[in-house]
């Protein structure tokens, strides 16, 4: 991989055509990322009645940049009013780059795919911001097998340089290749990493989120560890991240690695209790370990 990340080549014909699937936190940041570096973006969406909220959203994402006067809201209005969507998967024969973020599901993802390539030019790359599935598993029913590659943002989207590249077993060199230059060409740093559950960051990540559940079991001070773990030099405590992630894809993903791994990755009976049990999502339904009101975050009792 280190000879992979440091010789892949630049191709003579650059992706310019994207489309996104699945609208949610994840999807909103991707939507952005390729409308601010001037791809042509199409969204697909579940209900037409959606597009207005999403575009909301992602306008929201440009503030920062307003905000220290990096663009005018009449470059951003320009750019959102640009984005087109189709709700029944039409108008993709001129895509050259469909990456999904819909929910964190194996037959879910498989189902999307096959109506994808019904769609797309056969050219075109698919590729998947999953967390933890892995990408052989993945393209496994795909009938272009060498089009499909791991494309996994970080949460924000806007504010996370690092994207893990993840290849399958049969993914082309091509597909390789204009994938790092499409991320390079909109500020990313791309890795490209070994295909298994959880890749390299969510191995790890997991199980230092899981801990902190298992202490909070004993010693329930979510600020204190939060706070600990701050002052250690990461940039929010492990709650925080929770939340920012999501306690749904939090659980799923703990699952998956739970399937793979066994006893060396468990999952915390908090963590099952608080998204099966009360049904808490993190910042995205403003609860979770914390609620959120406006600027207001508390810790959750
Ligand atoms: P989310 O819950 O915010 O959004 C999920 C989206 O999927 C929504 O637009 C929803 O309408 C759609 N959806 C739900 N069921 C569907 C189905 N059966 N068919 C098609 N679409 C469906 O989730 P989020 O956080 O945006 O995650 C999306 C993907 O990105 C997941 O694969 C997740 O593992 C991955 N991811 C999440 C990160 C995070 O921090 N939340 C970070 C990196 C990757």
């Amino acid at each position: 991989f280190q000879k992979l990340n440091k010789n892949y080549e630049k191709t003579t014909n650059p992706i310019s055509n994207v489309t996104i699937l699945g609208n949610g936190v994840m999807g909103k940041g991707i939507i952005w990322l390729f409308s601010k570096y001037a791809k042509e973006v199409r969204i697909k969406v579940r209900k037409v009645e959606q597009v207005q909220g999403i575009l909301k959203d992602v306008a929201k994402i440009y503030d920062f940049l307003t905000k220290q006067r990096k663009m005018t809201q009449s470059e951003v209005d320009l750019k959102l009013n640009k984005i087109s969507y189709t709700q029944h998967f039409d108008g993709l024969k001129s895509t050259q780059f469909a990456i999904e973020a819909i929910i964190e599901d194996e037959k879910a993802k498989k189902e999307t795919y096959a109506k994808l390539e019904e769609k797309l030019n056969k050219h075109a790359i698919i590729a998947t911001n999953t967390s933890s599935i892995s990408i052989n598993t993945l393209s496994s029913e795909l009938k272009n097998k060498e089009n499909f590659i791991g494309v996994h943002f970080f949460n924000p989207v806007n504010m996370m340089p690092l994207v893990e590249v993840i290849p399958s077993k049969e993914t082309s060199k091509e597909t390789i290749n204009k994938t790092m230059e499409l991320l390079i060409s909109c500020g990313k740093t791309p890795i490209i990493v070994g295909d298994c559950a959880g890749f390299i960051v969510n191995r790890i990540l997991l199980p230092y989120l899981n801990e902190a559940a298992v202490i909070l079991e004993k010693n329930p001070d979510i600020k204190h560890i939060d706070k600990v773990i701050k002052d250690f030099g990461m940039p929010m405590g492990p709650f925080t991240l929770a939340d920012t992630v999501g306690i749904d894809i939090g659980y799923k993903v703990a699952h998956i690695l739970n399937e793979s791994y066994g006893r060396r990755m468990p999952i915390a009976s908090l963590l099952t209790k608080i998204y099966k049990d009360l049904k808490l999502l993190g910042k995205k339904s403003n609860e979770g370990f914390y609620t959120y009101k406006g600027d207001k975050k508390e810790v959750n009792k």
